[in-house]
């Protein structure tokens, strides 16, 4: 793989700033968006209001603290604009996040607040060694959803030449990274691994594209995807990290350099962990959940959001802001089975360590004489497919999941190509538990 560190004169001068700056910075932007939300959004002057805080009560970073949170629902209730701090007609654009159940989630962003969200995105697709000239290849899905027109935008910025293609029609996705040339794909982990499959399909070793760098985010992948990836497309894996309610793909992305979890863009957003039982901050390197206030933004500022992520802050390192470790996973997805917690991530890495396995899984849950039972559907490699390859294969994943995590499940290894492919975010977990 090349080594494509990008050049320190090429960073923003605040992504190698002086913690001191940084914090500064940070406090100042911070007074102005709690005036900005309590002034101009009727739900944040409500909660500070009734939580007896006021923007100026804040003196230093840590009284942040004393605010009160926004949650999923704060923006349901407020459907669709009411969270917005800007008369609609500054809106330049709208995304929404699906949801599962009821309304989607709707944002807002006024046109500075679009040119912010393209120089992150741009500044992390240098961070993962995009260079401008460079041309991109988009496959994460246009639309409502962040994705896509958040990586356009970007790539825009930077100065690149960029194929919007979206998600779906895989052999397509092939056939232009063939005749294109693309040097950067921006694209789903978990939809990589079905253009892989295409890849395969078409009989054409995917080492030999012209991809040096794939950027990876919108749902959790392990170290151990990372390698897969690496090693199949002989280029770099890096992890971007985003949301819609806090912008979109850019909050943070991993350095090409030292892949060792997502910077976070902190002069545009303030991280803290908390615990989730208690809602209290907890110290940097200690888990939790992740919880974001917005710094700069205009449409939609955004006041302390339980994003339902769980990591850990770690100090900087390829540049002076600070890292979240790699998400494990979010506490939607966590499944208690029999009393232990398990996250679709810690599934991913012991499948990963049999090698006549194909990457692709899916849990299901259901139950049985009221014991819950997890089953892991996966897939044989080609050339491991017979019978006894496939039972052999399925105890020694269903033993590592044991050894490592201490839960008992039922692994069922089907041929190549029976497991369901994402397009887009892959869906990890099928709960068919009858609902109590
Ligand atoms: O997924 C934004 C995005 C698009 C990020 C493209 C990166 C690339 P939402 O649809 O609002 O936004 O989903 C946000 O996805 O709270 C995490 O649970 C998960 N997620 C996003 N990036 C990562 C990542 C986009 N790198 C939710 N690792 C977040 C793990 C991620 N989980």
């Amino acid at each position: 793989m090349k080594d494509l560190t990008p050049a320190r004169d090429s960073l923003d001068p605040i992504e190698i700033a002086s913690r001191d700056e940084i914090s500064s910075l940070q406090l100042e932007r911070l007074h102005w968006t709690l005036n900005h939300a309590y002034n101009n959004v009727p739900h944040y002057k409500k909660q500070f209001d009734s939580n007896g805080v006021h923007p100026d009560d804040l003196k230093s970073l840590e009284d942040l603290a004393n605010f009160p949170f926004t949650v999923k629902s704060d923006l349901r209730d407020n459907y669709p604009f009411d969270m917005f701090a800007v008369p609609r007609e500054q809106v330049a654009r709208i995304h929404a996040s699906s949801g599962t159940t009821g309304k989607p989630t709707v944002v807002g962003y006024t046109q500075t607040d679009i040119d912010n969200w393209a120089t992150l995105v741009a500044r992390s697709m240098r961070a993962s060694g995009t260079k401008p000239g460079d041309m991109v290849h988009i496959a994460y899905g246009y639309g409502l959803f962040t994705g896509g027109l958040g990586a356009h935008y970007g790539a825009e910025k930077l100065g690149c030449t960029v194929v919007p293609v979206s998600g779906g029609m895989t052999e397509r996705q092939v056939t232009l990274i063939q005749d294109f040339k693309p040097s950067t794909i921006m694209v789903t982990p978990s939809y990589l691994l079905s253009v892989l499959d295409a890849f395969k399909e078409k009989n054409i070793d995917p080492r030999d594209t012209s991809l040096d760098v794939g950027i990876f985010g919108a749902e959790p992948w392990t170290n151990a995807m990372r390698q897969e990836i690496e090693e199949a497309f002989d280029m770099h894996a890096v992890d971007i990290y985003g949301l819609s309610e806090v912008m979109g793909p850019g909050v943070a992305n991993e350095c090409v350099e030292s892949k060792d979890g997502p910077t976070i863009w902190e002069d545009h957003f303030y991280p803290e962990i908390i615990n989730p039982e208690t809602g209290k901050p907890v110290a940097d390197g200690e888990q939790g959940e992740l919880v974001f206030t917005s710094l700069t933004k205009e449409a939609f500022p955004i006041i302390r959001y339980r994003t339902r992520d769980l990591t850990r802050l770690l100090p900087g390192t390829a540049r002076s802001m600070r890292r979240m470790e790699k998400i494990t996973g979010r506490s939607d997805d966590m499944i208690i089975l029999r009393g232990v917690n398990v996250f679709p991530t810690q599934i991913e890495e012991q499948l990963m360590r049999v090698d006549t396995l194909a990457p692709h899984f899916q849990i299901e849950l259901t139950r049985n004489d009221r014991l819950d039972v997890m089953t892991i559907h996966t897939e044989s490699t080609e050339g491991h497919d017979s019978a006894d390859a496939r039972a052999n294969a399925g105890s020694k994943l269903s033993s590592l999941i044991k050894d490592a995590i201490g839960i008992s499940a039922v692994v069922k290894v089907s041929a190549p190509g029976s497991v369901a492919r994402s397009q887009g975010k892959a869906v990890r977990t099928v709960d068919n538990r009858p609902k109590d």
